[in-house]
C-alpha cells in the first residue's frame, strides 16, 4: 500500500529518533554496568531493547508503506554522572512524545488511520513505561537524596 510521502518523512524522522534513544540507552546502560549499579543497568539495557523493538517497527510500517526507511539515528546526549543520564533520558523520552504527537496530528488531518493506530501505541509505550520510570528515578533520588538512591541501585 502506497503511504503519502509527508507520512514517510514524519516516519522517517520518528525512526531516526528511536535508534537515537536506543544508542543513548546502549551507552548508558554500560556505564552504569562499569560503575556497578547493576539495577539501573538491567534495566537501561531492556529499554535499550525495547527502543530496538521500536525501530523494528518502524521500519516494517515505512516498508509497508512502499517507502525507504534511512536507518541513520538522530544525535544523542550522554551524561556524565547518574542524575544527569536519567535528565538526558528523560528529555531524549519527552522530545520522542512530543514527535509522536505531532505525527499523529499528521496523519488525522492525512487520513492514515492505521499509521496513526500504531503511533498511539509506540506513545503509550513513551508515556506509560520509558517516561514515567524516568520520572519516578528522578523523584525518588529527590526524596531520599542521592546517596541512598544510588544503594538501592546496587
Ligand atoms: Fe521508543
Ligand atoms: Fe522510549
Amino acid at each position: 500500500m502506497q503511504g503519502k510521502q509527508i507520512v514517510l518523512d514524519c516516519l522517517n524522522k520518528l525512526l531516526a529518533g528511536e535508534l537515537a534513544a536506543r544508542d543513548q540507552y546502549m551507552a548508558h546502560a554500560r556505564m552504569y554496568e562499569d560503575m556497578g549499579y547493576d539495577k539501573l543497568y538491567q534495566h537501561t539495557q531492556h529499554e535499550m531493547q525495547e527502543e530496538t523493538d521500536h525501530a523494528h517497527q518502524f521500519i516494517r510500517r515505512i516498508l509497508m508503506l512502499n517507502g525507504q526507511p534511512i536507518v541513520v539515528p538522530a544525535s544523542i546526549n550522554v551524561g556524565t554522572d547518574v542524575p544527569s543520564m536519567l535528565k538526558n533520558d528523560l528529555a531524549t523520552e519527552l522530545s520522542v512524545r512530543q514527535n509522536l504527537k505531532d505525527a499523529i496530528k499528521l496523519c488525522e488531518a492525512e487520513q492514515d488511520y492505521v499509521t496513526r493506530l500504531f503511533l498511539v501505541e509506540q506513545l503509550k509505550d513513551t508515556e506509560e513505561d520509558h517516561a514515567h520510570w524516568l520520572e519516578q528515578q528522578l523523584h525518588q533520588i529527590e526524596v531520599m537524596g542521592l546517596a541512598n538512591y544510588l544503594q538501592s541501585q546496587l
